[in-house]
Parts: structure tokens; C-alpha cells; sequence
């Protein structure tokens, strides 16, 4: 099993990258894969609502010349999802909110029933906003969302000065050892032939009179 980890924040190798090490390493005692995805500090696209992906219905976005659907693909191989950011100005950054915004858009079918779990980093607030937003991707899309024993956000500035903050790592390691055991559950859960439940798709109340 593997889990794909994207890292939101601009700085690859911050605050961000280091708690994703902390999750790896639990991760990999478990024996579960892991992967870090970087959503780079280049300008990326955000989803422009074209709506090519609701004609073509193949999994993947219209717009060719980035890495989303190399992200995608990555996506649908993996079983389970983590996904981490800085606070910038009370959300998560700009540029994971265009990357999620468009996998989810272009192709939540391959995300869909697979569990996961987010966590934010501020130096000092925006923390709870940022984390909502996060958690909702999951929520959208028939995620089983992970938690961990408390707040699953740390405060930090400088690199690696999150691992000061002894609550919200804790939380993190909690919330790491749930991820494995949920992905497990689900796996004996598939093996024994449980199979997902037959869900409808297709309402859509737009609340235009
Ligand atoms: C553009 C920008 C906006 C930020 N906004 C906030 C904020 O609203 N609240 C806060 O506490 N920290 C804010 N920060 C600080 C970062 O969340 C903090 O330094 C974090 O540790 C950076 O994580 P990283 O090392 O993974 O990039 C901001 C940083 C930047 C660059």
C-alpha cells in the first residue's frame, strides 16, 4: 500500500517537508509506501472551470502543460492521501488550493473512497480556517477523513522549529499511526469481499429561481 503526500508549501524543504518526514517515518514502520509531491514554487494554474473534463469524463484536466496529470496518475496508484501546508493569510497556499482544486475537478473518481488526512503550519493563526478548507477535499468526495488525538496543526516560522511544538507533533504521530490503520481495516475490509456501498450521483440544486 502507499501513500501519496503532497507538500502545499512554496518552500520544499520548510516546516511543511519536515513534518512529512515525521508521517513517512511512521509510515514506513507500518509498511506502508510513501511519496512526496511538491507543488513546486512556479506559478500553477488554477482550475478555470472550462469544463472539458465534465465532456471527456477520462480522469484527466484539458491543460497539458503542467504536472497535474502526472499527479493524477500518481493518485490513482496510491491508497491513501496526506495532505500539508503552510497558512498563508488564513488558508492553505495558493498554489495547493489550484492543484487540488483541478485533480478534484478533473478526476475525484480516482481519489474516491480512498482515506487520508490533512495538517496546517502557521507561525501563529489562521490555523483553524486553513484546516477546514483541507479537511473539506476529503469530505466532498466520500474520503474517509483521518484524524489524529487533537488539533492536527502545528505552529513554527523557521524550518524544522514545528518540532518544537510537542502537542501538535503528537497529534501528528497519532494522526499518522490512524492513517495506517484505517488503510488496513479497508484492505481486510476488501480482501473479505465487503464491497462499497451503491451511492447516487447526479442531483444538482443550484438554488436558481
Ligand atoms: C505569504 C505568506 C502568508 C502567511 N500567512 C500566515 C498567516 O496568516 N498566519 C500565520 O500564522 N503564518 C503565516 N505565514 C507563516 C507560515 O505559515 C509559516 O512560516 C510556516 O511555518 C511556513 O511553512 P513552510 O516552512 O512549510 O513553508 C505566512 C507566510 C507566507 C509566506
Amino acid at each position: 500500500m502507499k501513500v501519496l503526500m503532497i507538500n502545499g508549501s512554496t518552500r520544499q524543504n520548510g516546516n511543511t517537508n519536515a513534518v512529512l518526514g515525521v508521517i513517512e517515518g511512521i509510515l514506513h514502520a507500518e509498511d506502508i509506501d510513501t511519496e512526496v509531491f511538491w507543488v513546486g514554487n512556479e506559478p500553477i494554474r488554477d482550475c478555470t472551470g472550462c469544463g472539458s473534463c465534465k465532456r471527456t469524463l477520462d480522469d484527466s484536466c484539458i491543460f497539458k502543460d503542467d504536472y497535474i496529470n502526472e499527479l493524477i496518475g500518481k493518485a490513482r496508484e496510491a491508497d491513501g492521501f496526506v495532505f500539508g501546508s503552510p497558512v498563508y493569510y488564513s488558508h492553505p497556499t495558493g498554489a495547493l488550493l489550484s492543484v487540488l482544486n483541478r485533480v478534484y475537478y478533473s478526476a475525484s473518481n480516482v481519489l474516491r473512497g480512498k482515506p487520508g488526512c490533512s495538517f496546517i503550519i502557521a507561525r501563529r493563526a489562521g490555523t483553524s480556517l486553513a484546516l477546514q478548507v483541507l479537511n473539506q477535499y476529503f469530505l466532498y468526495n466520500e474520503m474517509p477523513l483521518v484524524s489524529g488525538s487533537y488539533w492536527a496543526m502545528l505552529h513554527g516560522a523557521k524550518p524544522e522549529e514545528v518540532f518544537q511544538d510537542e502537542e501538535g507533533m503528537q497529534t501528528i504521530r497519532n494522526m499518522s499511526r490512524n492513517l495506517a490503520h484505517v488503510m488496513k481495516s479497508l484492505k481486510i475490509a476488501r480482501e473479505s469481499g465487503l464491497v462499497k456501498p451503491k451511492n447516487e450521483y447526479g442531483a444538482r440544486t443550484s438554488f436558481i429561481r
